[in-house]
């Protein structure tokens, strides 16, 4: 592909993601995919069978770059998630089920179609999970930080790390999602989503036990998270244009 039409692709997607993200806002359930929610699970088995070929996965990147960034750092604003380290059985589960509009993200919905098949999906997740850690999440920077933080440190080893491990690190194999190291603001919103059923498919033994918790609390579990360590490898200092 020549470098123009490249760069009007990334121009537009921009221009979208600057206009539209408020829309991710949806009731729980909406227009599933043809073949429902059956489809959405055939596809994730086969994407979750592939091997995923992190060079392969690079090119099929370039797309998401637009709003995730180059280093899957995504937005400190928390508008659009941290990507990098991410699990790749958690980016696939992602993936195919903002494909299938069973998780309803209608600004991401047409550029995810555009994987081919279930093979890139797993590509582009390799990819992804194998970037090296970026610098720059966004955190709670209020001046009580320290007392939410420690809250929030207590709270999540007692109702959440059962799960998402002890220091928000995740479980790969059973695909529970990293959350150490993500921006606070994406945190609390879908924190905020998952307890109020607007966003799908969530785990029900999760939304449970996230029933229990106010605003408040929720801001302090994100702090906590906020401030932790992404896995993987840490970025080398200056790191343009990869
Ligand atoms: C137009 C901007 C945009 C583009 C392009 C885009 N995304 Fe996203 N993506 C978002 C936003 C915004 C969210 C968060 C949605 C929400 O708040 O629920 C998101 C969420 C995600 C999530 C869920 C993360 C999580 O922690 O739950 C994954 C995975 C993801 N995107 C992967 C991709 C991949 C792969 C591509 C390219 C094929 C891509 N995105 C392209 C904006 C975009
Ligand atoms: C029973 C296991 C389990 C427990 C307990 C649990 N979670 Fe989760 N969590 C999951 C799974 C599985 C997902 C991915 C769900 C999906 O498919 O959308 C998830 C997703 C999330 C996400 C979205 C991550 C992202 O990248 O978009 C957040 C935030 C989160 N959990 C926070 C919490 C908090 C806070 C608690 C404790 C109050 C908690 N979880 C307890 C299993 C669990």
């Amino acid at each position: 592909m020549s470098t123009t039409p490249n760069f009007l692709i990334l121009a537009a997607v921009l221009l979208i993601a600057g206009c539209a993200h408020d829309d991710t806002r949806h009731p729980t359930h909406s227009a599933v995919a043809p073949g429902g929610p059956a489809a959405v699970e055939a596809e994730r088995a086969l994407a979750l069978a592939e091997a995923g070929d992190a060079g392969r996965g690079k090119a099929a990147y370039a797309v998401c770059s637009a709003c995730h960034q180059p280093s899957g750092l995504g937005k400190s604003d928390g508008s659009t998630p941290k990507l990098a380290g991410q699990h790749a059985t958690v980016l696939i589960k992602q993936i195919t089920d903002i494909r299938g509009d069973v998780r309803i993200v209608p600004t991401m919905h047409g550029f995810v179609r555009e994987l081919r098949d279930p093979r890139d999906i797993a590509d582009v997740a390799a990819y992804i999970e194998a970037l090296c850690n970026p610098p720059g999440n966004g955190r709670y920077g209020l001046s009580d930080a320290d007392a939410r933080i420690s809250e929030g440190r207590q709270l999540f080893a007692r109702d959440c790390a059962d799960c998402h491990r002890d220091t928000g690190q995740g479980d790969k194999a059973k695909g529970y999602p990293v959350l150490a190291g993500q921006h606070f603001r994406y945190l609390v919103r879908q924190m905020q989503d998952i307890r109020d059923g607007y966003r799908q498919a969530a785990d029900p033994d999760m939304v449970k036990t996230i029933k229990k918790h106010g605003n408040d609390k929720l801001q302090s579990i994100a702090a906590y998270l906020a401030s932790l360590e992404t896995p993987g490898t840490a970025c080398e200092p200056v790191r343009a244009g990869r």
